[in-house]
């Protein structure tokens, strides 16, 4: 029955009388439209988890949880958690993503990022409700010579980039409606970064050292959150690339920091080798975003634009 057959079915049962009744509105005065969706974000506190608190508030009912709230590991406090925020969509930002202490306990870094990401694949088939998985530049092996496609093959080279691997493969092969989102370099306002330790290192060292032999590109927290606010109500689930737009070498990024921040410590570049970090890195982890911008979603902006307005924002610009 569309809207007017309606009103005049209602004539006829009230005897000529009709209440008409703004539909918009709710005997409070609120808007009613569709309800809100409900949102878990797992990794609340973490850096992109709080930009997405922030950006996604107005639009959804927003539960984040993190590990005081929910180790994502155990699978009774993962249900738990679904059965008392009943979430329509999970945003999964949280993981274990210490390069490094992931190469030197292998096992915590599978239990997190693959077993933790497997409890909430589970979870949410149970619950019906679309999955978002933030994964990694780290997934690939690092020898391209041009940017990462969605469809390249994979081949991490550590602990991290395997146990992140895995836990894509759980949501591919458990799921329908999902988005796995590969990033890189990320940075955050809230949360320890590299930007952040540069800042902290050029106030306190005469000199710092950065490696010079990895290229790859920085992605703010906050525009990460806007493009996964774009591609969350649409249908068109898959894996997609999503980074700042360019490419640059850690080295790079600190002496541009430095130079933003008007900080004039010397930058010394150095090889991965000589870092000698136990974790393996690739040299080349820049991502196409080509599926993201061939669906019509908005490229995000350069990786030197976003610099110079998260310094402003946490107040470290030379000249704001
Ligand atoms: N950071 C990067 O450069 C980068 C690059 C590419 C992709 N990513 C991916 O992007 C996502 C967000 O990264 P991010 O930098 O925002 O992460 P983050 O700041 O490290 O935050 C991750 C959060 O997850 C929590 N967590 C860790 N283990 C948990 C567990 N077992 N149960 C529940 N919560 C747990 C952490 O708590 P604690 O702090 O208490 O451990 C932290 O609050 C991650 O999935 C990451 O793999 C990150």
């Amino acid at each position: 029955m569309n809207p007017r057959e309606k009103k005049e079915s209602a004539k006829k049962e009230t005897g000529g009388l009709v209440f008409e009744r703004d539909e918009t509105l709710d005997p409070l005065g609120l808007p009613l439209g569709e309800p809100r969706k409900t949102v878990l974000v797992t990794g609340h506190k973490g850096q992109l988890g709080q930009a997405l608190m922030e950006l996604l508030t107005p639009d959804f009912c927003l539960c984040g949880v993190d590990l005081d709230e929910m180790d994502i590991t155990v699978a009774e406090e993962v249900a738990g958690a679904f059965y008392l925020h009943q979430p329509d969509i999970v945003i999964h930002t949280a993981a274990m993503t210490d390069v490094d202490g992931c190469e030197l306990d292998p096992e915590a870094a599978i239990r997190a990022n693959s077993l933790g990401t497997q409890n909430l694949v589970i979870a949410s088939e149970e619950f019906n409700c679309v999955f978002i998985y933030l994964s990694t530049d780290y997934v690939f092996p690092g020898k391209s010579k041009r940017p990462y496609f969605e469809c390249d093959p994979t081949g991490p080279l550590s602990w991290y980039g395997k146990s992140k691997l895995l836990g894509e493969e759980f949501v591919r092969n458990m799921l329908f409606r999902y988005f796995i989102i590969r990033t890189s370099w990320l940075v955050g306002e809230k949360g320890r970064n590299f930007v952040k330790m540069m800042l902290k290192l050029a106030r306190e060292k005469d000199e710092l050292t950065v490696v010079n032999d990895q290229l790859g590109c920085p992605t703010f927290a906050r525009d990460l959150a806007k493009a996964i606010r774009e591609l969350v109500d649409t249908p068109y689930y898959g894996t997609y690339h999503v980074t700042n737009s360019g490419e640059t070498t850690w080295y790079d990024f600190a002496v541009k920091i430095l130079e933003e921040a008007g900080l004039d410590t010397p930058v010394r570049p150095i090889t991965t080798e000589e870092l000698n970090r136990p974790a393996p890195r690739p040299s080349y982890s820049v991502l196409s975003g080509l599926l993201f911008r061939e669906r019509g979603f908005t490229p995000l902006r350069s990786w030197e634009e976003a610099l110079h307005e998260y310094l402003k924002n946490i107040g470290q610009l030379n000249n704001p």
